[in-house]
């Protein structure tokens, strides 16, 4: 039987209307109070200039990936670090002369006790590391997005580095019952007990990206929250260089803090006052 057109566009449209008043719930019950940024551009040019002075190194995990290429191409642009070492599986290459001085490491992480090294004399660590259960499945999952991140987190503490900014997940809960949130939850606070002078947490919500690979659900996701983003535009999704550029920006900022997460939203009016 096929269904005369005006049956499926009520049909879509009440889908939609359905869709967007339960992302509206979502969007108005979420996020804790936001942290408030007022206009910062200014304040960060001077901040910027102070830092540099420093002569500071950072590292970055998973700096081929979504996040990870965005970030670094955010620190190069801020250009704060005289010194920045890629983390990584394997060598990356690069066209771009922006990118020449780079140092890259390249690790096994199934031995990373053996890669000590590479985590040593590190100021500032980022990391945007991270799998999927679709690709790898559950054990793969947490070897990855936990073993992996925690691990590294250790070395680059035990090699001087006082400073670490990690990318986990909006929704991220040690007591969750989803995995993914519960994985991402346990390895944030087993990263606090570390005792970093600074430890800074993201929480971005879909990342919006056009990924090279594909991935059906969040394709979805991304559509769907791409298309509502004027309306419901910062608890849920968030595009991906806005994560990369807070990141960066925040590297900058209150170094009084020692552990501080940044929700989706927080995330957003940080990228959005200093400067996109
Ligand atoms: N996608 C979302 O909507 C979303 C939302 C919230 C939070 N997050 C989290 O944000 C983080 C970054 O996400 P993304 O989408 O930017 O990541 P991505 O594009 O998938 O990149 C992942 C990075 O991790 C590395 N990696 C993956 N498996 C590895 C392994 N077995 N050994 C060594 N390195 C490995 C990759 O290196 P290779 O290039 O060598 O594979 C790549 O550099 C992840 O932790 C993710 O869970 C994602
Ligand atoms: C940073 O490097 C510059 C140039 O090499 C040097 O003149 C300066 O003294 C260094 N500053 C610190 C704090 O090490």
């Amino acid at each position: 039987m096929k269904l005369p057109d005006s049956t499926l566009g009520i049909a879509t449209g009440l889908l939609t209307v359905v869709l967007v008043v339960v992302a509206a719930v979502f969007n108005y019950f979420d996020d804790p109070a936001p942290v408030k940024y007022t206009s910062m551009a200014e304040d960060l040019k001077t901040l910027e200039g102070n830092f540099r002075q420093h002569n500071k190194s950072c590292f970055i995990l998973g700096a081929s990936g979504e996040t990870g290429q965005e970030l670094l191409r955010a620190l190069l642009g801020r250009n704060i670090f005289s010194k920045i070492t890629l983390i990584g599986r394997r060598r990356l290459t690069f066209e771009d002369k922006a990118y020449e001085n780079l140092i890259q490491e390249v690790v096994d992480f199934e031995k990373l006790e053996d890669y000590a090294a590479a985590f040593q004399g590190h100021d500032v660590g980022y990391c945007c590391l991270g799998t999927t259960k679709a690709k790898v499945g559950t054990e793969g999952f947490i070897r990855v997005d936990h073993d992996y991140v925690l691990k590294s987190a250790e070395l680059a503490k035990a090699g001087g580095c006082t400073q670490f900014h990690l990318e986990s997940s909006r929704g991220a809960d040690k007591n969750s019952n989803f995995l993914y949130l519960k994985v991402k939850g346990q390895v944030e606070a087993e990263i606090e007990a570390l005792g970093f002078d600074r430890y800074a947490i993201y929480r971005p919500g879909v990342l919006l990206v056009d990924r090279q690979e594909s991935r059906p659900v969040e394709w979805v996701a991304r559509k769907f929250f791409g298309a509502f983003s004027a309306v419901f535009s910062t608890s849920m999704s968030i595009p991906i260089q806005a994560v990369a550029k807070a990141m960066a920006s925040n590297t900058l900022l209150r170094p009084e803090q020692k552990t501080e997460i940044l929700e989706n939203t927080d995330i957003t009016n940080l990228w959005k006052s200093a400067g996109k």
